[in-house]
């Protein structure tokens, strides 16, 4: 087993659980009850502790607050342009009204407008509304900014997040006719969507997360998988190029790290697409930094086994957690610097494209509403809630400004 802050992770949960059983075994035995009930307490103890450091809402110290901030004429989107790199944030109709967004960014994604849930009225398959979604990308296109279509095709949280569940839906029908039910539904999606969007939206990207997050790389066992095997995949994106030859293609997906079993089984997923000639231009990696674990130099590689295969790469979701840098002296520094390393290896790969920031600002964060499985403090974004500039963002002004070289 390789070294990794997760592998840790998973050890100590298996160790616990095995104390845990063996306590509660040693109770019922009447010569250990004794030691057994010592041990459950030692147990629980720590689990509490582990608990409260875990939980527990720390602060760190904002030293940036002392200097000098001036977020409207220190933009680095003019740097952005001349490079033809995207850098980009999700961002709310407020967001994108902030000359602060579009003084810095020249991309941005939709974080939820765009997905199955949100288009359909009333979750109803097949019927769509499209009045939220066409005022969030208009707005874009007139702050002159790409916007990223997010996403077609997304198994892993299919009947969560207002999406309908697709599941209960083909339930309804006999079992021998849910594939073909399902490639209708997915065929009626991607070219009612694709059409709409015409000309305003010209990158999409087609598949998010094929892989299952954990494990080695295996196939992510959702819906789609389920009725039509690993082929709803290029069958997406065949059907994708074929309603609009001109977009630009991706396939998206979330890495723990890069290197191992689940980011060379991607690799072969990419090569068998590309041998197949199924058409798709670029791969987004999310770069939603959970835990600090990642190498920039494994990074680098990893991007480079893409890049060769003659495709293009863009950073889509990415956001570092503020508490995994707890142990460093200043850790809003250690975000900032840890952010300008990674614009640095991605200006390094002429193929890599764009950086987009999972938001705007650290006042809202998907983090936070998800505070159960990610403790406070996140504040992943480059603006904290009062909208002042973070480290981060003068590291990324500097990168660009300076040359990455
Ligand atoms: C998240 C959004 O940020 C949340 O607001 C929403 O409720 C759930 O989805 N990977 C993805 C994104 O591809 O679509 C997810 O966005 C975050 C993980």
């Amino acid at each position: 087993m390789e070294f990794s802050l997760i592998n840790l992770f998973k050890l100590v949960s298996l160790i616990t659980v095995l104390l845990l059983v063996s306590s509660i075994v040693l109770i019922f035995i009447k010569r250990f009850r004794k030691t057994g009930t010592r041990m459950l307490g030692v147990i629980f103890s720590v689990m509490i502790l582990g608990a409260v450091y875990f939980y527990f809402p720390r602060h760190f110290k904002r030293n940036y607050l002392s200097e000098a901030a001036d977020p409207v004429n220190v933009s680095f989107r003019r740097y952005a342009d001349s490079l033809h790199f995207f850098i980009g944030a999700v961002g709310s109709i407020a967001d994108l009204g902030d000359p602060r967004f579009c003084n810095n960014f020249n991309s941005t994604t939709p974080e939820t407008a765009l997905k199955l849930g949100s288009l359909l009225k009333d979750k109803k398959i097949g019927e769509y509304d499209f009045t939220h979604a066409d005022s969030i990308v208009d707005l874009a296109l007139e702050k002159h900014l790409r916007v990223r279509g997010h996403v077609l095709v997304w198994g892993k949280l299919s009947d969560m997040f207002k999406s309908p569940d697709l599941q209960a839906y083909l339930d309804k029908f006999p079992e021998n006719e849910r594939d073909t039910i399902l490639w209708n539904l997915i065929d009626d999606h991607i070219t009612t969507v694709l059409n709409h969007f015409r000309g305003r939206i010209g990158t999409w990207e087609v598949v998010n997360e094929p892989l299952a997050t954990w494990g080695s790389g295996e196939y992510e066992k959702n819906v789609f998988y389920r009725y039509l095997g690993k082929e709803y995949i290029p069958r997406s994106f065949i059907l994708a190029h074929k309603t609009d030859p001109e977009l630009k293609l991706f396939l998206n997906e979330f890495f723990l790290d890069y290197h191992g079993k689940r980011s060379e089984s991607f690799i072969r997923l990419l090569k068998e697409l590309k041998e197949k000639g199924v058409p798709v231009y670029g791969v987004g990696i999310q770069s939603h930094v959970i835990s600090a674990d990642t190498s920039f130099d494994e990074f680098r590689t990893f991007v480079k086994k893409i890049t060769d295969l003659g495709l293009v790469v863009e950073i889509t979701e990415l956001d570092a957690r503020l508490s995994i840098f707890r142990a460093a002296k200043d850790p809003y520094k250690a975000q900032g610097e840890y952010y300008g390393k990674m614009l640095k290896a991605c200006l390094e790969n002429p193929m890599v494209r764009g950086i987009t920031f999972w938001g705007f600002s650290d006042a809202h964060s998907w983090y936070d509403d998800m505070s159960i499985v990610f403790p406070k403090p996140n504040e992943p974004y480059l603006f904290d809630p009062d909208m002042h500039p973070k480290p981060a963002f003068y590291d990324l002004y500097n990168v660009f400004k300076n040359g990455y070289k």
